[in-house]
């Protein structure tokens, strides 16, 4: 409507240069008098981040989301439109380009060069500049993110320019509003839609078109490799594109599997899930939260499980680049699931709104441009710039300047710190996790419940551009349904993110578990520590627990075999340090109580570890080697037994009391 009387301008004159997204006024469709004030972002100097700055209500302070993937992919409005074309165009731009696709993927592991002058520190390390098993793990990648935001949105306003008359007004405001999307892998792990097809389809300037999928594969400009241009080798060199999930010798190799890679990451759903879900009420400081180097449940830790799987290394032989941490930037999904750890780490944060960045020296390992020593949250988050205001030393952004979200602009569907006061923010955000990954939050997979993609198209342009309806919304909108006794179809259609009813009052509290009443007021995870040195890298440890010793007294349907239980996996670096991991076990304990007759199994704590006590370990190679316990002494086994207080609020978590450990000595399968 808008589009057909609108000259194909790019000043409007709008008097309110606001865009209304939807965030909590769910119905709000975009009127053409609160289109934005189109204004362009020059980029900033190379390497200086600021994220995007186009598209932010400068009163408000509202800001774009980044989206959920399956949401961008399945509405198939201008924003996916944009998006495709514009990591397209990134991708070919040349690599001796300092903001080349190339480069800028390459800051994270290979080649060991310097990016942008930033040279090799002395002291420090032939590696990328990421750091990983390190507290400053969580927070690099934020300004890295924002990089790669700042650069990609550029090209998506230069993609917008390319539109017609009658649209370019709707994708010009679309450019505005665009923020990266983020994999939600812990809510459903199988590989997005979006990025297992050679090709894709989108509106292109001339119409709907098919194009060569950017987030399927990257191509490599520079090969054949040389290892004199920054170290390039090992048999993922054979490649000329990324893979994943490959063999990386014989016929297949270099046939990326994604099927296989899919059933891999799903068989790994239920933990992912119950991981995030962990950090999220179980980590109350900001070390733990950010790091595998430190005890508790940390984000890292299931992020590793994604890119090991992402290379099928569970399936012997198998091999993809998101699997090797020198590799893995290069990979298109990578930003996908990366910008997803930045969003877990900013919820974390809105709910621990007074511990926003660490507080304590913690070590730090060598990188290509940090020697290693003590790291503060004041130390140089290298090679990101923070604007100088013409100063002469530039100085680089730190884990304290990148604290907070606002200053790179954008937020998440989760996340709405403009409205809120923190206290409400945190309680808004806590109804969404225990929505997403709560015990009650449906993780089987949904591929059987996909959406019929380009619904959106039939719609208006306006409805298309209020695409942001927060998940935490919907969750709302079905709890008031399901009180008044409504099915959850005939509100969402097709819609993939349904949420498994709980008490008629749609609270949280968990029904006792027949057979386990220790489960009402306990809670028990598996934490490992292990020294990486003493491991063959990269590698899985995964848990079994063992059923036979159960399994002829009455046994309901109970399989004698072992069962994977749960897994972790660390990555080829760092190399040297502890390791450690957190394995929820509830879902697993209400499993095995579920499938046992009376008498009760988990009368008491000495009937749950004496089931555990049959958990053994398998130490498995990407090649299918399986390395015995007795070669790595410096494992351990804990399972932590937490009282544990339901709550009945969904607004809040599970009270957690003091842990008792209890030593499980490793043994194999
Ligand atoms: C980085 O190294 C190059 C080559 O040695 C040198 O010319 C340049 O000055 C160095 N840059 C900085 C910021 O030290
Ligand atoms: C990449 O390698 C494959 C397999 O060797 C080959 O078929 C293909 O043509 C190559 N693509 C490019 C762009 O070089
Ligand atoms: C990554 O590169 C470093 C430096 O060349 C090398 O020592 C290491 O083995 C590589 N890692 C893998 C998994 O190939
Ligand atoms: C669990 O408690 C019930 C009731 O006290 C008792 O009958 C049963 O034998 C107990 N089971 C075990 C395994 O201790
Ligand atoms: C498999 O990997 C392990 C650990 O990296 C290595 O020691 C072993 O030699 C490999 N075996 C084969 C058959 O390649």
């Amino acid at each position: 409507m808008r589009l057909s009387s609108s000259p194909p301008s790019y000043s409007t004159t709008s008097s309110r240069p606001t865009l209304v997204w939807a965030a909590l006024v769910s119905s709000s469709w975009l009127l053409p008098a609160l289109l934005p004030a189109v204004h362009a972002q020059s980029l900033p100097a190379p390497g200086v981040v600021v994220g995007v700055t186009t598209g932010i209500d400068a009163s408000t302070g509202q800001r774009p989301a980044r989206i959920n993937i399956n949401d961008l992919y399945y509405e198939a409005g201008p924003h996916w439109d944009l998006y495709v074309q514009a990591l397209d165009m990134f991708q070919r731009v040349d690599m001796s380009d300092v903001n080349s696709f190339y480069q800028i993927t390459g800051i994270h592991g290979l080649p060991f060069l310097p990016w942008n002058g930033v040279n090799q520190t002395s002291g420090g390390a032939r590696s990328g500049y990421c750091p990983h098993g390190q507290t400053t793990f969580i927070s690099w990648h934020r300004p890295y993110l924002a990089l790669f935001e700042q650069i990609l949105a550029g090209h998506v306003r230069k993609a917008a320019k390319q539109y017609p008359y009658e649209t370019i007004a709707t994708y010009t405001a679309a450019a505005q509003t665009f923020r990266i999307p983020f994999w939600d892998w812990a809510q459903d792990a199988t590989l997005p839609d979006a990025v297992i097809s050679s090709t894709i389809s989108y509106n292109s300037p001339s119409g709907p078109a098919t194009m060569r999928n950017p987030l399927f594969t990257y191509q490599f400009p520079n090969f054949p490799f040389k290892s004199s241009q920054g170290g390039f080798g090992g048999s993922l060199a054979q490649f000329n594109q990324t893979k994943r999930c490959t063999l990386v010798s014989g016929a297949a190799a270099g046939v990326s599997d994604l099927d296989l890679a899919s059933s891999v990451l799903d068989d790994d759903g239920a933990q992912l899930q119950d991981k995030v879900f962990a950090v999220f009420t179980q980590s109350t400081t900001f070390e733990a939260m950010a790091t595998t180097s430190n005890a508790g449940a940390s984000f890292e830790e299931p992020h590793n499980i994604i890119h090991d799987d992402i290379a099928c290394f569970s399936v012997a032989g198998h091999s993809g680049h998101m699997g090797d941490l020198n590799w893995s930037g290069f990979d298109p999904i990578f930003m996908l699931h990366h910008a997803n750890i930045d969003r877990l780490y900013a919820m974390w944060q809105a709910i621990n709104y007074n511990d926003p960045v660490f507080t304590s020296t913690q070590h730090g390992l060598a990188l290509f441009g940090t020697a290693a020593g003590p790291v503060t949250a004041d130390s140089p988050l290298r090679p990101f710039y923070v604007a100088s205001s013409g100063g002469v030393d530039p100085s680089f952004h730190t884990s304290r300047s990148v604290e907070s979200i606002i200053s790179f602009g954008y937020t998440y569907p989760e996340i709405d710190d403009w409205s809120l006061a923190p206290a409400d923010l945190a309680n808004t955000v806590r109804v969404a996790i225990n929505n997403l990954y709560g015990p009650q939050a449906n993780s089987e997979s949904l591929a059987s419940n996909k959406k019929i993609r380009g619904v959106a198209s039939a719609k208006t342009t306006a409805d298309k551009l209020s695409w942001k309806l927060p998940q935490v919304r919907r969750s709302w909108r079905w709890r008031q349904a399901a009180s008044k006794g409504i099915a959850v179809d005939k509100i969402h259609g097709n819609d993939k993110h349904k949420f498994t009813p709980t008490t008629a009052a749609g609270s949280l509290l968990p029904t006792p578990v027949h057979n386990a009443p220790i489960l009402d007021n306990n809670d028990y995870s598996i934490e490992i520590g292990v020294d990486r040195s003493q491991l063959p890298l990269p590698c899985t440890i995964e848990l079994h627990l063992v059923g036979a010793d159960q399994s002829s007294n009455g046994g309901n349907g109970y399989s004698s075999k072992p069962a994977k239980i749960g897994s972790t996996s660390i990555l080829s670096m760092p190399q040297t340090g502890m390791s450690y991991s957190t394995t929820p076990l509830r879902r697993v304990l209400v499993r095995e109580a579920t499938r046992h007759r009376a008498p009760a199994v988990f009368n008491d704590s000495e009937d749950v570890l004496f089931r555990l006590r049959s958990l053994a370990v398998v130490i498995r190679t990407p090649n299918g080697t399986v390395v015995p316990v007795a070669s790595v002494p410096s494992l351990t086994m804990t399972v932590q037994q937490r009282g544990f207080t339901p709550v009945s609020g969904d607004d809040q978590f599970p009270r957690y009391g003091p842990v008792t450990q209890y030593s499980l000595i490793p043994r194999d399968l």
